[in-house]
């Protein structure tokens, strides 16, 4: 008699329990996967975070660290039609997110260039857990010192005048074909072959820019 009583008296306890912990447990995983990703908006968020950047030691900071959003990532990549035959080159690759995702998601051959050895650090722990480390190269150095000729898509996430600076690199460097394709910044008087706006999943108006080389340097 006692145990039926606190069997019906437990109950109520036990569903509203397992009613808490499968609403409250997805919600925490999202957040916290959604905290990687930067909630702010592609290009004010990386120009208020540039007024602190300067530059470095080893070279010029060309932006602050600002991630690309998975989704933005993802965009990008398709934007410029990756295929298994490409190697895809990110100038300041942060974390590694873009060339992990080329090379796990699109089957590329991927390489990052930072300036920052902890980001390269932490890009090719990234890499290992996504089991592309085969596939991907994280290189530390300048981008403005890097040899990009093997480079057939381009990926940015820069401030325009650091693009600009890139600009006469990648227009001696890269052959007729390759694409480059840059988050929120555009490379001047260069016209854009595709520009995509959007807003990401959080409402925010996110801008990409993809350029197909036509072989002509620019300076
Ligand atoms: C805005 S973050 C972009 C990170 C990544 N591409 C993404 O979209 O998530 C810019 C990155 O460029 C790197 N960076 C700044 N100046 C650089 C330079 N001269 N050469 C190489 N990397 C640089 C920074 O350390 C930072 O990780």
């Amino acid at each position: 008699m006692r145990s039926t009583h606190q069997n019906l008296t437990a109950w109520p306890l036990r569903a509203l329990t397992l009613a808490v912990f499968f609403n409250l447990v997805p919600m925490l995983l999202t957040t916290s996967i959604a905290s990687q990703d930067t909630p702010l908006i592609g290009s004010s968020d990386l120009l208020s975070a540039s007024k602190k950047a300067t530059t470095t030691q080893d070279g010029q900071s060309l932006a602050p660290y600002v991630p690309t959003p998975r989704e933005v990532v993802d965009r990008m990549l398709q934007l410029a039609e990756v295929t298994p035959d490409d190697v895809v080159y990110d100038l300041g690759s942060g974390d590694g997110r873009i060339p992990i995702s080329a090379a796990r998601d699109y089957g590329a051959r991927g390489v990052g260039v930072d300036i920052d050895p902890e980001r390269i650090a932490e890009a090719n722990a990234n890499a290992r857990r996504e089991g592309v480390a085969d596939r991907v190269t994280f290189i530390l150095g300048d981008a403005l010192a890097t040899d990009v000729s093997e480079a057939s898509v381009v990926t940015l996430y820069l401030l325009s005048s650091s693009n600009m600076k890139l600009r006469p690199i990648l227009t001696s460097q890269l052959s007729a074909g390759a694409r480059i394709v840059s988050h929120a910044f555009n490379m001047g008087d260069w016209q854009p072959d595709a520009v995509e706006s959007f807003n990401d999943s959080r409402g925010n108006p996110r801008t990409i820019y993809l350029w197909k080389f036509d072989g002509e340097h620019r300076p």
